[in-house]
C-alpha cells in the first residue's frame, strides 16, 4: 500500500486516527444493537431446550473489555503503519445502519424461538436448501433463512457485528494483517487470491482495499450471500464448493479464508485444507482466521463453550479441540506466521516453495 500513497508517515498516523474514530463510533452502535437484540432474546433466559453447564471459569468483565479494546488498537496500529487503509466496514451511511440494526432487532425473537426449540435445522424443510451438503443445510447460528435467503445475506453482517459489539472488522483483519506484512513491497499486479467462503463481502471489501491491483474473487456455496458479496464489493464471485475448488492446480498466490473452517464437519475439514494446498502456487500463502481456542483464551473459556449451546455451531466443539497447524500440514501447508485479537485467531500458512 505504501506505493499508492506515497505520502510518508504522517498521512498513515492520519489514518490511524481515522480508523480509531470509525472504530469508536462502531464499537458505540454496534454494542447498542447487541445490547437491544440480548433484552429481547436473552439466550439464557427463561426454559430452553440448551442447557449448557459451564465448565471454564466466570469470565472477567474487566478482562474481556481489554480484550475487545486490543482488537482494534492492533487494527488502528496496522493503519497507522500504512499496512492498510481506513476500512468503512459494513453500512456505508447511518440511514443503511439504521435499517440494518432495526432488522436484526426484529429478527431476534425468530431466532430465540428456534433457539428454544433447538431447531438448527428448519432450513432443509426450505426448497432453496434442496442439493446442497447435509452439514450445510442447518440454520447456523439460529439465524433466519440459514444461508439460503437473500434477507438472510443482508442480515448477517449486522448480526455479526451486533455479537461481537462491532469488533468483527478489526478482529477478521488479523488475516489481513499477516498478508500485507508478507506482500509488503511487492508488485501487486498479476498476484491472484481467492476469498473463500466470503459470505456477504466483508473481508472481500477489505481485500479490495488493502490490494487494488491485485485480481481478487470470492467463492462461497451461497447464491444469496454471494449476490450481497457482489453489490459490496467489486470484485466478482463464484459458487462452489470449498470441497472441489474451481481452479486449476498451482494457479493462485493467496487464499484467505475467515470463519469457514469452525462451520465444517470433521471430516470436511482435510478435503478442504487439501483443496487450498492444491490451487496454492508452491510459496503461496493461506491467510486464515476463525474463532480462538480455549488454549489461546483460558480466561474466555466459558465464552467459547457457551457459543456452539446458544448459536446452533454444530461442528465447534470438534473445531476447538483440532490441531490447526497439524491439520493443514497434513495438506502440506507450513505455519509462517500468526495472530490473535479479541475472539479470532490467525494463521499465515505457506506452501513450500
Ligand atoms: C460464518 S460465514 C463466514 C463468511 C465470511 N467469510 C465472513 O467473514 O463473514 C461461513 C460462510 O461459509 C460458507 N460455506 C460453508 N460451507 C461451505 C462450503 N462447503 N463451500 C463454500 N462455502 C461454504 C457459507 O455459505 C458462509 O457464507
Amino acid at each position: 500500500m505504501d506505493e499508492q500513497r506515497g505520502s510518508g508517515r504522517s498521512a498513515f498516523a492520519l489514518d490511524g486516527a481515522s480508523q480509531r474514530a470509525k472504530a469508536a463510533v462502531k464499537a458505540a452502535w454496534w454494542g447498542a444493537a447487541g445490547s437491544v437484540t440480548r433484552a429481547l432474546a436473552n439466550p439464557t433466559r427463561g426454559e430452553a431446550k440448551t442447557k449448557f453447564e459451564p465448565q471454564g471459569p466466570p469470565v472477567s468483565a474487566a478482562r474481556l473489555r481489554r480484550a475487545y479494546l486490543a482488537a482494534f488498537d492492533k487494527d488502528t496500529a496496522d493503519v497507522a503503519a500504512g499496512l492498510y487503509p481506513p476500512m468503512e466496514d459494513g453500512p456505508r451511511n447511518p440511514a443503511q445502519a439504521f435499517r440494518r440494526a432495526l432488522d436484526v432487532i426484529a429478527d431476534a425473537k425468530a431466532v430465540d424461538q428456534r433457539r428454544r426449540r433447538s431447531d438448527g435445522v428448519e432450513v432443509r424443510d426450505e426448497p432453496e436448501s434442496q442439493g446442497y451438503p447435509t452439514y450445510y443445510r442447518q440454520n447456523f447460528h439460529y439465524q433466519s433463512g440459514g444461508w439460503f435467503t437473500d434477507a438472510s445475506a443482508q442480515r448477517y453482517e449486522a448480526q455479526v457485528e451486533a455479537l461481537f459489539s462491532g469488533a468483527a472488522g478489526a478482529m477478521r483483519r488479523r488475516a489481513l494483517s499477516l498478508l500485507a506484512k508478507h506482500w509488503r513491497g511487492q508488485d501487486q499486479r498479476g498476484l491472484k487470491l481467492i476469498d473463500l467462503a466470503c459470505g456477504s463481502g466483508s473481508f472481500l471489501c477489505d481485500l479490495d482495499g488493502a490490494f487494488p491491483r491485485a485480481a481478487i474473487g470470492g467463492l462461497d456455496l451461497s447464491r444469496a450471500y454471494l449476490a450481497a458479496a457482489r453489490s459490496r464489493s467489486k470484485r466478482g464471485g463464484v459458487q462452489a464448493n470449498a470441497e472441489r475448488l474451481p481452479f486449476a492446480d498451482a494457479s493462485l498466490d493467496a487464499v484467505t479464508c475467515v470463519y469457514l473452517f469452525h462451520e465444517l464437519p470433521p471430516r470436511v475439514r482435510p478435503v478442504v485444507a487439501a483443496e487450498i494446498a492444491r490451487v496454492l502456487k508452491p510459496g503461496g500463502v493461506l491467510a486464515f482466521a476463525d474463532s480462538v481456542q480455549p488454549a489461546d483464551e483460558p480466561n474466555l473459556s466459558r465464552l467459547l463453550e457457551a457459543f456452539p449451546a446458544y448459536f446452533h455451531e454444530p461442528y465447534y466443539s470438534t473445531y476447538a479441540e483440532t490441531d490447526l497447524p497439524a491439520l493443514f500440514s497434513g495438506a502440506g501447508l507450513r505455519l509462517i506466521d500468526q495472530d490473535q485479537a479479541f475472539l479470532t485467531k490467525a494463521l499465515l500458512l505457506e506452501k513450500p516453495a
